[in-house]
């Protein structure tokens, strides 16, 4: 026994020396710097534990050796990637330092860390020093700072990918001129060029350094959101060699030169959301390897080339959202491998036939939602295609509900938004789309009962339409429905008591706007997960439950233009995450709550035309994220408040890129809920929805108020509109009023004010709605050209007032020099005419509240891309810079909550994709 034994372990032996015999082990010298380069390292997850000196390093996690000299050849330490991690796997992130132990594995061609976490440091200098290195790939790592030019030494890399390191920037790229092997760059997200408010400097040196290469072997460039702002390089045009080429996200200008066609090879082209001009060449029509063209959202005109009907491979094909024009071509209807087609938001006109879908059979999304096209398909017409997603808002197809719908059985996505649709919809509709997630028909004439129908997608916006006859039930399925402004009516407790197979998932209600009536009655206890509801300008009554309270997830909470009476329920203080509380014009009486202030969330608080009564709760200056303070038309008394320069959203003047908006406008998985509000400024009702952000207004008019005006109030500096109208206050005006230099609406007429108005009122350039009528005030009124460019109206009923606009002259010892000792060198005169013209300029062209805005510097990008295309993408992209611009993996976003008012604000959203 103890004999075989031995045997045993010899043999064991003998084939373990066998197998070490065969496999090279791995080069001691190499393995102690591993050791090293592991121990600079932090390793939450120990994915590294296998790396034991008392192992051949050959073995160990990630390393790979030659299987000849033993040396070791590859690193592969990327962080696995959980598509599913709401982050990458953070947990299992290598970070810490990259040790330069690393020089000593000479043989290194393969060194892979991308999705680790190095915590913003710098790339290491040294990398530039691994010869050896072909493959490079420090993707989505978190590095931080200058990318180290001397990676331009490694002159046999083939593959670079320092995409996804937000932080990373360059100032100079000549380096990479100098990686002549390169056949794959990925520098998508770096900052190549810092301050965009430099001239072209940085660019024109990329450009030329650029341009002396021989990217022979480039197959894929991909620069994606890179703040490049320059003409389209045309080196571009040389790189023959490129399958793939992506530059989207960009801020690229210039056209595409028709020397496109040299890139033969090309297969995959993505210049979208750039800001390129000129026509489609018709020589792309040449690059016959081409599967995706994705030119969306840019500034392209002319024509769509109709040569692109010869790219036989073509699956993708966005053109959407630029400024094309022309008919559509017929033989785009070739394209049989065709997959997704968008050319919606542009110019294109004339018809669109069943010629234009002839061999389209594999096509999946359609998105030709153009207002001037018709859409005009035999009724009874069988497409050859099954879609998920259709996009036909703003075509004319009406009257008629389209009848081929029908033969689409696999739809996710329906949006026959203004397509011009009257009457009834058909019986078939409801019962076929109950599988469809995601149905818009908003603004068309569609009538009809639904009291019969049970609604099971995800979303679905009816709004704008002329359904009747009591609101239709709800699957659980159901998350966000808008049925305002249409013809509903009914008593809203069957509405809510409705029986239902399951817990309700419903997050958004919007049945503003119809004839619903009724109390509001314990069944909102049903509704756990509503987080914008408006139940706005029906004909509800009775008191706002306490049931309330129990929605905890409220965001926005419209009640506004109903006859609710009572006071404000106790229980809302339950609803932490309240945002927006909209009860105006009703019957509610009672005191406004101190609690209130524990709200710190509170945007708008919305109480106008009630009966409340009692103070203003100075716990109201706790609401640091207000900015529509509305209490108008009630019986408040007292003072105001001496600390409303504490409410921060309003005491300063933020940019709008703040997430706190998000309640305003709210991304949902499906959909996204732009929150809308009827403002009254500068004595206009309008309405206010996706500008709502940028609204800051005090309108506390028609009050009892007394006392004086605060002079605190001047501290609110980024204010638009005050309106103190109608109350009984009394005392000067705060002398420092002109410091509220955003302020375009003042409206103080019907007080007891008096004293002069303050020569700093010539400092309010923005000033387009003044009303101080009716107050005692006396003395000259300052004099700017502004000033006197107002009605002489918005002066009277002040007898002891003298100066133009009024007729009443001044006598001599209302001298302007004595009034006026600090405006003697005529700077702030100029300097008024100056703004003046700009402010004109502006409010004329624009929508009024934003005009302010614009001249605030840092924002002044943003706002110039909002107005040059009243287009949502540019807006929400720049201005809540999320990556909306990527019109081909975006989720499609609709606003679900805005009524008719709003209805040239609540555009399609332009370029939306699917995911
Ligand atoms: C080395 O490994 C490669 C694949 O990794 C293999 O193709 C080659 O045959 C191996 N050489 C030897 C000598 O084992
Ligand atoms: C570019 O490099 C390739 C080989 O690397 C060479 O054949 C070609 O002549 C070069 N072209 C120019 C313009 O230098
Ligand atoms: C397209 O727009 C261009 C100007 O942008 C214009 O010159 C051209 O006539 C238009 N073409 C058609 C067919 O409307
Ligand atoms: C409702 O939708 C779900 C999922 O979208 C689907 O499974 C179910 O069959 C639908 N119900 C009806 C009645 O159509
Ligand atoms: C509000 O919340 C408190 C504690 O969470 C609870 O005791 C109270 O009953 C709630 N009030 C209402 C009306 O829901
Ligand atoms: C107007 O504003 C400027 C600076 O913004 C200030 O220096 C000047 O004193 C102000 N004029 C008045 C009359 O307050
Ligand atoms: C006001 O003064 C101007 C000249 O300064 C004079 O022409 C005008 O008639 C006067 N108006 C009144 C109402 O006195």
């Amino acid at each position: 026994m103890r004999n075989s034994n031995s045997i045993m372990v010899f043999l064991l032996l003998a084939i373990f020396s066998l197998c070490k015999a065969n496999t090279l082990a791995c080069n001691e010298m190499e393995k102690q710097a591993l050791v090293r380069f592991k121990q600079a390292l932090t390793d939450p997850a120990n994915r590294l534990s296998s790396w034991s000196l008392t192992e051949d390093c050959c073995g160990w996690a990630g390393v790979r050796c030659d299987n000849v000299s033993g040396r070791v050849f590859e690193l592969h330490l990327g962080n696995p990637y959980d598509p599913h991690a709401v982050k990458f796997n953070g947990r299992s992130a290598l970070g810490g330092e990259i040790s330069p132990a690393l020089l000593e594995l000479e043989y290194l061609n393969f060194l892979n860390l991308s999705l680790n976490d190095f915590g913003g440091t710098p790339i290491p200098s040294f990398l530039g020093s691994m010869r050896s290195l072909t493959y490079l790939n420090l993707r989505g790592a978190s590095f931080g700072g200058l990318i180290p030019h001397q990676l331009g030494n490694l002159s046999t890399l083939r593959h670079l990918d320092l995409g996804g390191n937000s932080g990373l920037y360059v100032e100079n790229f000549s380096w990479i001129s100098l990686l002549s092997s390169l056949e794959y760059l990925h520098m998508s997200w770096i900052d190549l060029h810092r301050d965009l408010y430099l001239p072209n400097c940085q660019l024109n040196n990329m450009i030329s350094s650029f341009g002396y290469v021989n990217f022979t072997s480039l197959r894929v460039l991909y620069l994606r959101s890179n703040n490049f702002n320059h003409n389209l390089p045309n080196w571009l045009f040389n790189l023959s060699s490129l399958l793939y080429l992506d530059l989207s996200d960009n801020s690229l200008e210039g056209q595409i030169l028709s020397a496109i066609s040299n890139l033969h090879n090309l297969n995959y082209l993505n210049l979208s959301g750039n800001m390129l001009t000129g026509q489609i060449p018709e020589s792309l029509g040449q690059l016959k390897y081409l599967r995706y063209v994705l030119l969306c959202s840019n500034s392209l005109c002319g024509p769509v080339p109709s040569r692109l009907g010869n790219l036989s491979s073509l699956s993708y094909l966005y053109l959407n959202s630029n400024e094309l024009n022309g008919t559509l071509p017929r033989n785009l209807g070739l394209l049989s491998n065709l997959v997704r087609l968008r050319i919606g938001n542009n110019f294109i006109e004339g018809t669109v036939s069943e010629v234009h879908f002839a061999k389209l059979s594999k096509l999946k999304t359609l998105d030709v939602s153009l207002k001037s096209v018709l859409f005009n398909v035999s009724h009874n017409w069988i497409p050859p295609f099954q879609l998920k997603y259709i996009d036909l808002a703003f075509c004319k197809m009406g009257p008629r509900f389209p009848a081929w719908l029908q033969t689409q059985t696999s739809l996710f996505m329906l949006s026959l938004r203004n397509v011009g649709i009257v009457g009834t919809v058909p019986n078939w509709f409801w019962k076929w789309a109950s599988h469809i997630q995601w149905i818009y028909l908003a603004n068309n004439q569609i009538s009809g009962d639904l009291s019969q129908v049970l609604l099971n997608s995800t979303a679905i916006d009816l709004s704008s339409n002329s359904f009747m006859g009591q609101l239709p039930h709800l699957s659980p399925n159901v998350i966000g429905l808008n049925m305002a402004d249409n013809l509903f009516s009914g008593q809203i407790s069957s509405f809510l008591c409705q029986k239902m197979n399951g817990r309700s998932k419903l997050e958004i209600l919007d049945i503003s706007n119809n004839a619903l009536s009724g109390e509001l009655g314990h069944c909102l206890l049903h509704w756990q997960f509503l987080t914008h509801l408006n139940l706005g300008s029906n004909n509800l009554s009775g008191g706002i439950p306490e049931f309330m309270g129990s929605l905890f997830s409220l965001k926005a909470l419209h009640l506004h233009n109903n006859s609710f009476s009572g006071g404000i329920p106790l229980s809302l203080r339950n609803c932490t995450s309240l945002g927006l509380i909209d009860f105006a014009e009703n019957k509610l009486t009672g005191n406004i709550p101190s609690w209130i202030g524990e709200r710190t969330h509170l945007m708008v608080l919305r109480l106008r035309s009630n009966e409340f009564f009692g103070d203003i709760p100075p716990e109201i200056c706790q609401l640091s994220s207000l900015i529509v303070l509305d209490l108008a038309y009630n019986r408040l008394s007292g003072s105001i408040p001496r600390c409303l320069n504490n409410i921060s959203a309003m005491a300063t003047i933020q940019s709008p890129i703040d997430d706190k908006f998000s309640i305003l406008i709210d991304n949902y998985p499906f959909f996204r809920v732009i929150e809308c509000l009827l403002l009254v400024i500068k004595g206009r009702k309008s309405m206010y929805g996706k500008i709502l952000p940028l609204v800051r207004i005090v309108d506390l008019s028609c009050n009892n108020l007394s006392g004086g005006i605060p002079i605190e109030i001047s501290g609110l500096f980024g204010l638009q509109s005050l309106n103190l109208s109608r109350n009984h206050l009394m005392g000067r005006i705060p002398g420092k009023i002109g410091d509220v230099e955003y302020l375009e609406s003042l409206d103080l007429s019907r007080n007891h004010l008096s004293g002069e108005i303050p020569q700093s009122i010539i400092n309010l350039t923005f000033l387009s709605h003044l009303d101080l009528s009716y107050n005692n005030f006396s003395g000259r009124i300052p004099s700017s050209t502004q000033l006197q460019s107002f009605d002489a109206l918005d002066f009277i009923g002040n007898p002891e007032l003298c100066g133009a606009p009024l007729l009443k002259n001044c006598t001599e010892n209302e001298d302007p020099q004595g009034v006026n000792p600090s405006d003697e060198n005529g700077e702030g005169f100029e300097r008024s005419w100056f703004y003046i013209g700009m402010a004109t300029g502006f409010i004329v062209s624009f929508w009024g509240v934003c005009g302010a805005l614009l001249c605030k510097r840092a924002w002044r990008h943003a706002y110039f891309r909002f107005l040059d295309n009243m287009n949502d993408r540019v807006y929400v992209a720049t201005v809540l810079k999320f990556n909306w611009f990527r019109c081909h993996f975006r989720r499609y976003r609709i606003s679900l909550t805005c009524l008719r008012g709003c209805n040239q604000e609540r555009r399609e959203e332009r370029g939306a994709g699917e995911s």
